[in-house]
């Protein structure tokens, strides 16, 4: 890491901390490599810690070496600053910290540069690979669950962050297209071929399409376990199915079609795009199979047990000891899910060329994830070059702590849920809305993008592996970690601007000293690509979600201290603080974007 920082230093790009990093690493030639461990601090605007470590390897009295170091340091006007003006001050503190203080100068300077890209000064990643997200992956024929709604959130907040970094993203959605009950909805279809006409009064919704396949499942499941002989026809329907038979994959293909038209209506009222060439479903890689299942016999990472191919690990076992195996082919020669995973494994990494494959699927599936992963690599599937990690996420609770249900006990419906978190959201919206005179399609338009902003928010700003409720009223209230006060933070930048006119403009003055809410602010500013880079390193885009709140937070600080059309430092300090208004409203609209969430410009 230290590597990279350093060779960022020249660029416009730097963030103050590496400057600082940077200046510190050249400080102590004799600490090559070793981390400065610089963080923000309350006390100064950065704390290292790194010379704590670098005494006990040299034997050295940390004090000391600290005052050695601070001393090494360029600041300000002092000895070997050579015009560098990044550090202001630097004190040490307690058993040999350093306190470092950074110039306002030099705040401005870096967010100057930033405005001055329309990518904020966030550089793009220095050897981008290819990435496979595995996302928004629902099942043909099937209702949407919540489950559903939190894999296609998260997968596309992390396939916004990744594509903004520069990596190159496959997306995937692996939607569940295939198995033994298309045996029975197909061979149901044929003995009641007008089951899914489209009535008149049903229409062509979203809705109405996952009625019909409703219909259909519910009354071929009936058929299917009362009537034997249909039992058996569904049988022989699967074998058709995957050998290819025109007729029933043509059957098939009305399931998927009319699915789509279902998942198309959810997803465009979560404002998530999904394109129809990255749905590659578990029934494209049916061709592979049997090739999977031959090369895993024929390399002996399977092996037959009890009439199924299996693959066995040392260390997964049943609450009675026995070993649990992968099951890749089943009694009855048919796949599974497992074969179907493989064999996309062997497509994403042999065809496509991944070198990171991301998989955002309930926590439920991970010990089916991990014997995949592992059963790949004895293949040889995976190689050290290649990255594979299930991204778990938890359950969405409902207030009494347990699954989120209906009160009827029901799975709740992915677009009741939507419709409802949009309503609430409308109703908060249109108190303030009526204030500042919104018109009435204004407000609804709003309502809209508060309230799938909130659900969205909700989901990605608690972190990926945990439980959380879903509460509504908490979650479009106007305190709080929520994505409203984001917006409104952005809102309210906007209103700034449109008070100013057109006369004013935003203009940075690095001459001008800065209050400390301007500070605090600038600093934060300055550090959304680090933030971003980070994120995009280890998948946690609620790291993103908490800088922006806090983001909107310190701007909220900002604009309560720091009049800024009335600033009485005169009309350079009106300009710079427009500036910082502008900076903020940027990086606010960016990072709001990058979790899938839309900023209303009046609210
Ligand atoms: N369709 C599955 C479900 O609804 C999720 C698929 C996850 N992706 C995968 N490659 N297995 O549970």
């Amino acid at each position: 890491r230290n590597g990279t920082s350093m060779a960022s230093v020249a660029s416009l790009s730097a963030s103050l901390q590496q400057r600082v990093s940077a200046a510190l690493a050249a400080a102590v030639p004799s600490a090559t490599g070793a981390d400065p461990l610089l963080r923000r601090s309350d006390r100064a605007d950065f704390q290292a810690n790194g010379v704590l470590g670098l005494a006990k390897r040299q034997k050295a009295d940390p004090r000391v070496l600290a005052a050695e170091v601070a001393a090494a340091l360029p600041t300000a006007g002092g000895a070997g600053a050579d015009g560098d003006d990044t550090i202001a001050a630097v004190e040490v503190s307690g058993p040999g910290f350093l306190n470092i203080t950074v110039s306002d100068a030099a705040i401005t300077r870096n967010l100057a540069a930033r405005a001055a890209d329309d990518r904020l000064g966030v550089p793009l990643k220095e050897h981008p690979g290819t990435t496979v997200v595995d996302y928004a992956q629902p099942n043909v024929a099937k209702e949407m669950h919540v489950g559903h709604l939190r894999s296609s959130v998260i997968g596309d907040a992390i396939v916004k962050i990744l594509e903004f970094g520069g990596e190159q993203v496959v997306r995937r959605h692996h939607i569940g297209d295939w198995g033994t009950q298309f045996g029975m909805l197909v061979q149901y279809l044929i003995e009641h071929p007008h089951e899914l006409d489209h009535s008149e009064d049903e229409g062509d919704t979203g809705e109405a399409s996952m009625s019909r396949l409703d219909r259909t499942y519910k009354a071929s499941g009936a058929l299917f376990r009362s009537d034997e002989a249909f039992k058996e026809r569904a049988r022989r329907r699967v074998v058709d199915l995957q050998a290819g038979d025109p007729e029933t994959v043509a059957l098939w293909q009305r399931f998927v079609d009319e699915s789509k038209i279902y998942f198309d209506s959810v997803y465009r009222k979560l404002d998530i795009e999904i394109r129809d060439e990255d749905i590659v479903g578990e029934s494209g890689y049916n061709d592979m199979l049997v090739e999977t299942c031959d090369l895993l016999e024929k390399s002996g990472v399977a092996v037959w047990s009890n009439g199924a191919l299996c693959v066995f690990f040392d260390d997964i076992k049943g609450k009675d000891g026995e070993p649990v195996p992968l099951i890749v082919r089943k009694t009855d020669g048919g796949f599974g899910y497992a074969a179907t995973d493989l064999s996309a494994i062997r497509n994403r990494t042999g065809d496509l060329h991944a070198d990171t494959l991301l998989y955002v699927v309930d926590v439920r599936q991970s010990l089916h994830f991990r014997m995949v992963f592992e059963t790949a690599r004895r293949a040889g599937w995976l190689t050290d070059e290649v990255t594979a990690r299930h991204l778990p996420f938890g359950t969405l609770l409902g207030k009494d702590g347990k699954p989120f249900k209906t009160r009827a006990g029901e799975s709740v419906k992915l677009e009741d849920l939507l419709d409802e978190a949009v309503q609430r959201a409308t109703a908060v919206v249109r108190e303030k809305g009526e204030k500042i005179g919104l018109t009435e399609e204004e407000i609804t338009a709003n309502g809209v993008q508060v309230g799938i902003g909130a659900v969205k928010y909700a989901d990605l700003s608690t972190s990926l592996g945990r439980d959380y409720v879903f509460d509504l009223d908490r979650m479009v209230s106007l305190n709080g970690d929520t994505s409203v006060y984001v917006q409104y933070a952005y809102a309210r930048t906007r209103s700034i601007f449109r008070k100013a006119g057109e006369g004013q403009r935003a203009v940075a003055h690095p001459e001008l000293p800065l209050e400390a809410a301007e500070r605090a602010l600038g600093l934060h500013l300055d550090a959304f690509g680090d933030t971003l880079a980070e994120v995009a390193g280890v998948y946690e885009p609620h790291r993103l979600a908490s800088y922006l709140f806090h983001l909107a937070s310190l701007f909220t600080t900002f604009y309560e201290q720091c009049p800024v059309l009335t600033a009485d430092g005169g009309p350079a300090q009106v300009e710079n603080r427009l500036f910082l208004c502008d900076v903020t409203a940027r990086t606010l609209r960016q990072g709001l974007w990058l979790l899938g969430i839309r900023a209303p410009e009046r609210l």
